[in-house]
């Protein structure tokens, strides 16, 4: 069973994917006001991947024999200014969810939960991913800066990105 303090931690992850996918659902519907359709598609994306993972970690609590408590989801913000604030933000969101994640894989740790500390190094790597995607994409917007065409270019890329639900049913 997990202790109190693992399954608190646990349940403000759950929580917190949750708001990250609130969070990319405005961003993403922000996007498509501005016509840009396939950066409006990447955020849908991201936002379906986060409640995968807040799904995973609330399954996993249960797993355990703890019980989620259930936080409020704080609006996300509605305004946003262009593509390349958009990405400032998603990287500076995903970097406090590194910081979120490392502690609760520190307090695993710290309790000799293995099992909770192996199940944390699946989204300790995840988060690698997340920081490299936003600011691959950050750069992209820089080096565009300005250029509507180049934009457009990106727009289409960002258009092909298809969700996979990276946590398949059991069979
Ligand atoms: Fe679930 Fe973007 O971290």
């Amino acid at each position: 069973m997990l202790s109190g303090n693992l399954a608190k931690a646990l349940s403000n992850q759950f929580n917190a994917e949750y708001y990250s996918a609130y969070l990319y659902l405005a961003m993403s519907s922000a996007a498509d006001a501005m016509g840009l359709k396939g950066v409006a598609n990447w955020l849908f994306v991201q936002a379906q991947e986060e409640m995968a993972h807040g799904t995973h970690i609330f399954e996993y609590i249960l797993e355990r024999g703890a019980a989620p408590d259930f936080n409020d989801i704080i609006t996300p913000p509605a305004v946003f200014s262009d593509a390349g604030r958009i990405f400032e933000m998603v990287l500076e969101h995903e970097q406090k969810v590194t910081a979120s994640i490392n502690n609760i894989a520190t307090l695993a740790m710290q309790e000799s939960d293995h099992a909770c500390y192996q199940f944390m190094m699946w989204y300790v790597n995840e988060q690698v991913e997340e920081e490299s995607n936003a600011t691959e994409i950050l750069n992209k917007l820089k080096l565009i800066s300005g250029n509507n065409g180049l934009l457009m270019n990106l727009d289409a890329e960002l258009s092909t990105r298809v969700f996979v639900n990276p946590f398949p049913a059991k069979a």
